[in-house]
């Protein structure tokens, strides 16, 4: 059969985290190729879409970038409605961002309302790990794990939104994770 004809699967996907982490950054570096210095923040929340091949399936993954800060946290259970995974991302050089990973998990959980909340798919990215060489780093690696783990066993990646280290591999492991639990 022409690839063509093969049936198309699209994989909502919604990024969550603490403001200023580089939700945004790895969205851009992953779609298309770019890293800007400056911050701005995202208002509410809007996706980007992009075609990938996994295996011999291919996939659109929406990908819904969110507001991570406080006054924009209004997007509510019909927006998480339908997702296929969430990925959970913090900062490896500011602690502060790797504690609120539980509220933004369970927070995530209680909102999409889903049958089986136990086996929805999350993947973990630990961003910025190119900052001062890895030097400023304040959350370890094997810490980051630790809670995967105790989470039901979430696939982690050190990312790096700024280099593009990691973050083509890490959205593919997300566009599978997400395969799996179709
Ligand atoms: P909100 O939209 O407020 O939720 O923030 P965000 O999570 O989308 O963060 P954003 O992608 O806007 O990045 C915040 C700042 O961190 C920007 O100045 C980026 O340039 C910077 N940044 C993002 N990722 C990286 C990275 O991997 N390395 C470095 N050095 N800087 C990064
Ligand atoms: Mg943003």
């Amino acid at each position: 059969m022409d690839i063509s004809q093969r049936k198309r699967t699209l994989l909502k996907v919604i990024v969550l985290g603490d403001s200023g982490v580089g939700k945004t950054s790895l969205m851009n570096q992953y779609v298309y190729r770019k890293f800007s210095q400056q911050y701005k923040a995202t208002i509410g929340a809007d996706f980007v879409t992009k075609e990938i091949q996994v295996d011999d399936k291919l996939v659109t993954l929406q990908i819904w970038d969110t507001a991570g800060q406080e006054r924009f946290h209004s997007l509510g259970a019909a927006f998480y409605r339908g997702a296929d995974c969430c990925v959970l991302v913090y900062d490896v050089n500011i602690h502060k961002t790797f504690d609120t990973l539980n509220n933004w998990h369970d927070e995530f959980l209680k909102q999409a309302d889903m049958n089986d909340p136990e086996a929805f798919p999350f993947v973990l990215l630990g961003n910025k790990v190119d900052v001062d060489g890895g030097n400023s780093r304040r959350v370890t690696e094997k810490k980051a794990r630790d809670w995967c783990a105790s989470r039901g066993n979430i696939p982690y990646f050190e990312t790096s939104a700024k280099e593009g280290y990691n973050v083509e591999e890490a959205f593919l492991c997300v566009a599978k994770t997400a395969l799996e639990n179709e």
